[in-house]
């Protein structure tokens, strides 16, 4: 069975070709027209979209050298994102699939971001045997999800506001750093001190996160600090980064910590691209070695988005028989 994978959902234009579980191509085209706005510009990437959209499509069947009349099915995102990103990505899927007569079928972005895990690239590296939890964090989204099938998620708790992501790439951007900020941030983490300044970090109740007190407590701090010393941020860069990558860590572990206790489930994933961050990586590895957990950390291509992980999704949905009709829609937030 060959699956295209089709990912519009944000700043991302993607494609992937699937044979069964086994990845033979996974192309992306990156949008950098934001960078210069520090952030993504829904209406540009919009446009991006659509003219990268055929191209991206037609390196990945050359890559893997797969015809389009070979095609099983075509997968896309249908949320959650931005929707005119989203509307490129299924108007093509539609008609793509429309003019080869093959069945096309929905993806939901955030369990593909945990699916990802099911991609074969023929490397070692094992699957997570369900249940398991997963602990996706994005610029959308932070979630802990009780993964039950491929098909069975259940949201054990989630953020009441900024996504992971987005405190990672708000507070970049107080420090004058370039977008995306998650990276810098992890890049300039590595050779700060974690315990150099000390956040609040909040606590909600259940498994809930919050991380706009964090945001807000970081640009008070660095506004008193700079009135003192103008060159602060400079001076102070890696120990900031440092020490705002522990906080989040830590709030984002505590929680992973609970959701262990309660459920009794001590396989745990990471997904979506955050997961990309080191600092975390290294923690959970950690924190799993001394409570005895298996763990699961995607490789970094397939942590942030592409369209591997909406191929992986639409072949467990295929084997379902659950294709979408002509008559679907994208939705931008989750449902
Ligand atoms: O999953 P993703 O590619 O797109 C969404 O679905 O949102 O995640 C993008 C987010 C951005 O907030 C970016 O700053 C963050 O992932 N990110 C990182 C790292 N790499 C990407 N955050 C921290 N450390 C990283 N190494
Ligand atoms: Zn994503």
């Amino acid at each position: 069975m060959y699956i295209l994978g089709i990912e519009s959902s944000c700043d991302d234009t993607s494609a992937a070709l699937l044979q069964d579980t086994r990845i033979l191509s996974n192309v992306i085209a990156n949008q950098d027209v934001h960078q210069n706005f520090g952030g993504v510009v829904p209406e540009l990437a919009s446009r991006a979209h659509q003219q990268n959209i055929i191209p991206v499509v037609e390196v990945a069947l050359r890559k893997a050298k797969v015809g389009k009349k070979q095609l099983s099915a075509l997968a896309f995102t249908r949320g959650p994102g931005l929707l005119g990103s989203l509307l490129v990505g299924t108007s093509f899927a539609k008609s793509f699939a429309l003019g080869l007569g093959i069945p096309i079928i929905e993806v939901d972005h955030l369990k593909a971001h945990i699916l990802a895990h099911f991609i074969d690239d023929g490397q070692a590296g094992g699957k997570p045997l369900f249940p398991f939890l997963c602990l996706t964090v994005s610029g959308g989204h932070t979630q802990i999800v009780r993964v039950d099938s491929a098909t069975a998620m259940h949201i054990l708790g989630k953020t009441i506001d900024d996504a992971a992501g987005e405190a990672f790439d708000k507070a970049a951007k107080i420090m004058g750093l370039p977008y995306p900020g998650g990276p810098e941030i992890d890049k300039l983490a590595k050779t700060g001190n974690p315990e150099a300044f000390v956040f609040p970090a909040s606590s909600m109740k259940g498994l809930d996160y919050s991380f706009s007190g964090l945001k807000t407590a970081f640009l008070y701090f660095l506004r008193d600090r700079l009135k003192e010393d103008g060159q602060f941020i400079e001076k102070h860069k890696a120990d900031l980064a440092a020490s705002l990558q522990n906080t989040i860590i830590k709030m984002l572990l505590n929680k992973v910590k609970r959701a262990v206790k309660e459920s009794g489930i001590n396989r745990i994933a990471l997904a979506g691209g955050v997961s990309a961050n080191s600092g975390l990586r290294q923690a959970l590895l950690d924190m799993a070695e001394e409570n005895n957990w298996q763990t699961f950390i995607p490789k970094l291509q397939y942590s942030t988005d592409n369209a591997a992980m909406i191929a992986i999704a639409g072949y467990f949905k295929y084997l379902d028989g659950d294709f979408a009709g002509q008559d679907v829609v994208p939705y931008s937030k989750s449902r």
